[in-house]
C-alpha cells in the first residue's frame, strides 16, 4: 500500500513538472527555453506565431528536441498578460517572444531576459525602444507598420467620391492610435472628413459599426487587435448597410473586410524567428534595428464587394490578391 502511494506521488510530481511551463524535466534542462506570449487569438497573430515556430525549426530550434517552447495566450486581457509575464520571468526563459503591442508592453518590464517583439505597429510610441535603428535595451523585434494614407489612396481608386471616412478602433491600443494619426494627417491634406468611433471592448463593436449608417462613405480600421478578433460582427453590419470597409491586414480582408494595402504576416513571422535565433546565438538586442516589412500588396475580398454591390475595376483586379473564401 505504501509503495503504491509512493509511486502515485512520484507520478503526480512528474506530471506537475511537465505542466508547469518552462520548468524542465532533467532530460531537457539544458535546452534553450523560448517563451511565447501572445495578446489574443485572431488569424493574423496565429499566422505570425506559426511562422515564427517554423522559422525557429529551420534555425535548429525544434520544440521538444533541441529547444523548449512555452506558449501562453492572454485572451485579450491585459491582467492575464501581467500574470503570464511574471510567470515567464520566474521560469527563467532564455528569450521571450511577445506577439502584438499589449503583450510586448507587459513583457518589457522584464529587464534581465532578451525580448523579441513581433507585429508591433509603432514600437517607439509604445515605449518599447528608444528608436527603430537603435533599440538600446534588452528588447527589439519586428514592426507591421502600415500606411493609412496608402490605404486611403486605394479607397479612392475603388470608391468614387469619398468625402468622409469612419474610423473604427479601440481606445486602448497605441498601435491603432498611431495609424489613426496618419489617417488624420492625410485627411487634413486631402479634404476628407474623419468621424471616429472608439470601442473599449469587443462587445461594443457591432453597435459602433451600426453608428456609421448614413453618416460616412467608407469605414477604416487600423491594425487593431480587438477589432480583428471580433471582425465578423462589424463585417455583417457593413454588408447590410452597404458601407465599403477598408482594413489594415490581409487576415481582416480574409475575414470579410473589403480591401487593404498590407504586409505579409508570413514574412513577419519568419523575420521574428530569425531575430530570435540570432539573439540565442549571442547577438545583442540593443544594437539590432527593428525590422519593417518590404513586401506590400493589395488584398481584396470579392464576396464582400458583391455583398455591397461594388464593382472592382479590371485594373485593381489585375494587381490585387483576392482572399474571398
Ligand atoms: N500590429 C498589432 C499590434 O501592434 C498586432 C497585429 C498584427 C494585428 N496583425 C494584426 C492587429 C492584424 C489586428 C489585425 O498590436
Amino acid at each position: 500500500m505504501k509503495k503504491t502511494l509512493a509511486i502515485a506521488l512520484v507520478l503526480i510530481i512528474a506530471l506537475a513538472t511537465t505542466l508547469s511551463g518552462c520548468t524542465q524535466n532533467d532530460a531537457n534542462s539544458d535546452l534553450p527555453k523560448i517563451g511565447i506570449i501572445q495578446y489574443v487569438e485572431h488569424p493574423s497573430l496565429d499566422t505570425i506565431r506559426e511562422n515564427i515556430i517554423v522559422q525557429l525549426e529551420e534555425e535548429g530550434y525544434v520544440d521538444g528536441e533541441t529547444a523548449t517552447i512555452v506558449y501562453k495566450n492572454g485572451q485579450g486581457d491585459t491582467n492575464n498578460l501581467k500574470t503570464i509575464a511574471q510567470s515567464l520571468e520566474s521560469e527563467k526563459c532564455d528569450i521571450i517572444i511577445a506577439i502584438a503591442t499589449p503583450a510586448a508592453q507587459a513583457t518589457a518590464k522584464i529587464k534581465d531576459t532578451p525580448i523579441i517583439f513581433s507585429a508591433v505597429t509603432d514600437p517607439v510610441s509604445a515605449g518599447l525602444v528608444k528608436s527603430m535603428d537603435n533599440p538600446g535595451g534588452n528588447i527589439t523585434g519586428t514592426s507591421d507598420a502600415v500606411s493609412a494614407s496608402k490605404i486611403m489612396e486605394l479607397a479612392k481608386r475603388m470608391v468614387p467620391n469619398v468625402k468622409s471616412v469612419g474610423a473604427l478602433y479601440s481606445s486602448a491600443e497605441v498601435n491603432s492610435l498611431s495609424v489613426i494619426n496618419d489617417l488624420k494627417d492625410y485627411a487634413g491634406e486631402n479634404n476628407l472628413k474623419v468621424i471616429e468611433k472608439q470601442i473599449m471592448n469587443t462587445s461594443e463593436l457591432q453597435q459602433a459599426a451600426q453608428s456609421f449608417d448614413g453618416k460616412v462613405d467608407i469605414v477604416f480600421s487600423p491594425i487593431d487587435n480587438n477589432v480583428a478578433s471580433a471582425i465578423s460582427a462589424a463585417v455583417k453590419v457593413f454588408n447590410e448597410t452597404d458601407i465599403p470597409y477598408f482594413v489594415s491586414a490581409d487576415s481582416m480582408v480574409k475575414d470579410g473586410g473589403l480591401a487593404t494595402y498590407g504586409i505579409s504576416y508570413v514574412e513577419l513571422g519568419q523575420k521574428t524567428g530569425k531575430m530570435t535565433a540570432e539573439v540565442l546565438r549571442g547577438a545583442d538586442p540593443a544594437t539590432m534595428p527593428v525590422q519593417v516589412m518590404s513586401e506590400v500588396k493589395i488584398y481584396i475580398n470579392k464576396n464582400t464587394a458583391e455583398a455591397i454591390g461594388l464593382e472592382i475595376s479590371e485594373e485593381i483586379l489585375a494587381e490585387a490578391t483576392d482572399l474571398a473564401e
